[in-house]
C-alpha cells in the first residue's frame, strides 16, 4: 500500500489532539507502520524553535519564516524519509495552520507564503487534511476549562480565531478533494466515528 500524510487543523481548543491518536490507532490496526509528529516541532530543532514560537515575543514576519524553517527540518529529517521507506505520517499541523495563523489571524500577505511553499515543499502536499471546525467562543471556553497557561496564540483574542477559522474553511473549499472538514462540536464518539469513515474511504 502506498505512504500517505495526514494531516489535522483546527483552531486552537477544538479537540484535535485527543482524536489524532484514534486516527493513529485505527492505522497501525491495519498492520500500517505510522510516524505521528507535529508543527511546529517533530525533530530536535523544530522543538526548540516550537518553544520559541510559543513563548518568545517576536515581530510577525519572524514568526512566520520560523515556522518555515522548522517545517523544512521537519520535511528533510522525518517527513520525507519516512514516506519514502512507506511509512505513514500522521502530523498535529502542517501548511494550512500557516494560511490560517499567519495569513487568515495575523494578516500578512498570502502571496509571500505560496513562494514559501513552492521554496520548501514544492512537491509534497498532504494526501488527507482534516480541520476540526469550531465555533471560537466554545473553544475559548474548552481552553479555559484545561487550567493550563496559554501561550501566545492562546492569548489572542476570539476576533483572531474567527479570523482563523474563516482562512481554514477557504482551504476546505479551495482544495475540496484534499481537505475535509469535521464539525467538532460534536460529541467525541461521533467525531471519532466520522473521521474513521473519511480516513478508510479515502486511505485505505
Ligand atoms: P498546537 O498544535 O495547538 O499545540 P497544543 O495543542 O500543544 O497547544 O500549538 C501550536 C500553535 O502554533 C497553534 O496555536 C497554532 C500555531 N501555528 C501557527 O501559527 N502556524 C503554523 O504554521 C503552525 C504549524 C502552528
Amino acid at each position: 500500500m502506498k505512504s500517505r500524510f495526514i494531516t489535522f487543523e483546527g483552531i486552537d481548543g477544538a479537540g484535535k489532539s485527543s482524536q489524532i491518536a484514534a486516527a493513529v490507532a485505527l492505522i497501525e490496526s491495519k498492520g500500517i507502520e505510522v510516524v505521528q509528529t507535529r508543527e511546529p516541532g517533530g525533530t530536535p530543532l523544530g522543538e526548540k524553535l516550537r518553544e520559541l514560537l510559543l513563548h518568545e515575543p517576536m515581530h510577525l514576519e519572524t514568526e512566520a519564516m520560523l515556522m518555515f524553517a522548522a517545517r523544512r527540518e521537519h520535511l528533510a529529517a522525518l517527513i520525507e524519509p519516512a514516506l519514502a521507506a512507506g511509512k505513514w505520517v500522521v502530523s498535529d499541523r502542517f501548511t494550512d495552520a500557516t494560511y490560517a495563523y499567519q495569513v487568515g489571524g495575523r494578516g500578512l500577505d498570502e502571496a509571500r507564503f505560496a513562494a514559501l511553499e513552492q521554496w520548501v515543499h514544492p512537491r509534497l502536499q498532504p494526501d488527507l487534511t482534516l480541520i476540526f471546525d469550531l465555533d471560537p467562543a466554545v473553544a475559548a471556553r474548552r481552553l479555559a476549562g484545561t487550567g493550563n497557561a496559554p501561550d501566545r496564540f492562546e492569548r489572542e483574542k476570539t476576533d483572531f480565531f474567527e479570523r482563523v477559522r474563516a482562512a481554514y474553511l477557504r482551504r476546505a473549499v479551495a482544495d475540496p478533494g484534499r481537505v475535509r472538514v469535521i464539525d467538532a462540536s460534536q460529541t467525541p464518539d461521533e467525531i471519532r466515528n466520522q473521521l474513521e469513515q473519511i480516513i478508510s474511504k479515502v486511505c485505505f
